[in-house]
């Protein structure tokens, strides 16, 4: 599907639906809505309730619509159902120049089959991202997958994910090296200097995030174990926000509630999780996002998943892919805290995604796309590869 060119403001509708995406698409939304070339219109799912609304304010522009999808242990089928309907809806009344959706949620896939439905094109952020094991993450894979199939724009955080794309038959001229706006975020929201770290004391600082579906039930709970094992060490405090799945939460819970140096809090607003992920010494997490952010603070990560879609950071050095087993889990942690020239390479390893300025790169393509660039300021040079590949 191409753009037709149109006169401007071109109305660009971001659906979103979890706190990532909320995180990654702010920046694209603050852009858009300085921009005279453009005009943002922010959907909301309500795939996550909580989560999403306290990143809500980030986006600087409230929501034209919001669904209120969630519900308590809700089945992939019946969100995507639900999801395809209400945004179908939303397409056919406001009827956008195109639809930005950004990684591989379900308010994502769904954002972008309810636009080709209504033959509006669709962009992608963080696209070609991939493991190569359809099922890992769940369902996350094949997700990104599908969105691939759809897009118009595919904008890729990494050579290497852009490489993904045109190795499955995605034109060349679709694809483009952006960097991962979850920096652009980052940076902008650092900046602001406000935000208060949820680490309490001296001792050596890790900060700890599970909430995926594959690790939940008794791997969880294995996993929380391990960190039980860790938190014994007795000179570490743990700092554990909880994802609000009541799966989660059952499989945590019991392993971690109480011990004096475990402290479990709600999940943080960005600007508080940003300051305590610069405050701290180490990184256990299955987090995509939090993949992205640790290198660019000089923070180790270990992570703790048998895949990852971001093999960037392992390569760099900056991160670690140790698995699911607690007891390989407990000692990658321990050799970490204990070898000060380990640590010191992956703290120093950098960050291989991107530059801070992902969002520029989006705005001003999409810009001459629609041939409404003639004003637009110039894009910065693609990002090249610096990483392995
Ligand atoms: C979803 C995404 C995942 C992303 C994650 C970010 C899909 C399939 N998965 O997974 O890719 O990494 O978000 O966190 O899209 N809940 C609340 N309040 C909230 C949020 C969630 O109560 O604010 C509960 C709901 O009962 C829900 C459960 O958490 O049933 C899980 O939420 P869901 O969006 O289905 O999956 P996530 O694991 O969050
Ligand atoms: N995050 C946050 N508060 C928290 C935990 C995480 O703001 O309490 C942010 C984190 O900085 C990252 C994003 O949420 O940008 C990651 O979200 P999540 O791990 O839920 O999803 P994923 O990235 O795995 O899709």
């Amino acid at each position: 599907m191409s753009p037709n060119v149109i006169t401007t403001p071109v109305r660009a509708m971001l659906v979103l639906g979890t706190r990532p995406e909320a995180i990654k698409l702010a920046p694209v939304a603050r852009a858009m809505a300085a921009s005279p070339l453009f005009e943002p219109l922010v959907v909301t799912t309500g795939q996550h309730r909580e989560m999403l609304h306290q990143m809500l304010q980030m986006l600087q522009i409230p929501a034209t619509v919001e669904l209120d999808v969630m519900r308590e242990r809700q089945e992939l089928s019946t969100l995507t159902a639900r999801l395809v309907d209400g945004l179908g809806e939303v397409v056919r009344a406001e009827r956008p120049d195109l639809v930005v959706v950004q990684g591989d949620t379900t308010s994502a896939l769904t954002g972008a089959l309810a636009a080709f439905y209504e033959h509006v094109p669709v962009a992608h952020v963080e696209a070609g991202l991939r493991t190569g094991v359809l099922d890992n993450p769940f369902p996350e894979e094949l997700n990104r997958r599908l969105i691939g199939r759809i897009a118009r724009w595919h904008f890729a955080p990494t050579p290497r994910a852009a490489g993904h794309l045109t190795a499955e038959g995605v034109p060349e001229a679709e694809v483009f090296v952006t960097g991962n706006t979850v920096i652009d975020n980052l940076l902008w929201i650092l900046q602001q200097g406000t935000g208060r770290s949820a680490f309490r004391s001296d001792l050596r600082r890790v900060l700890v995030t599970l909430h995926r579906r594959e690790n939940q039930g008794e791997k969880m709970r294995a996993m929380g174990k391990a960190l039980r094992r860790l938190a014994d060490r007795g000179d570490v405090e743990i700092v554990l926000p909880l994802h609000k799945s009541p799966a989660v939460r059952e499989a945590l819970l019991p392993e971690l509630t109480g011990h004096p140096h475990v402290r479990i809090v709600e999940p943080l607003d960005y600007v508080d999780f940003s300051a305590t992920l610069a405050g701290c010494d180490l990184v256990l997490t299955d987090s995509g996002g939090i993949q992205e952010e640790a290198p660019s603070l000089g923070k180790p990560a270990l992570v703790l998943r048998t895949t990852t879609e971001r093999p960037e950071a392992v390569e760099a050095g900056a991160a670690r892919l140790v698995g699911t087993e607690p007891q390989v889990i407990l000692e990658a942690a321990m050799h970490l805290l204990d070898d000060a020239q380990t640590y010191g390479r992956m703290a120093t390893a950098g960050n291989p995604f991107g530059d801070g300025r992902a969002t520029e790169r989006i705005v001003a393509q999409l810009a001459e796309d629609f041939g409404a660039d003639a004003e637009a300021p110039a894009a910065p040079e693609p990002l090249v590869a610096t990483q392995p590949d």
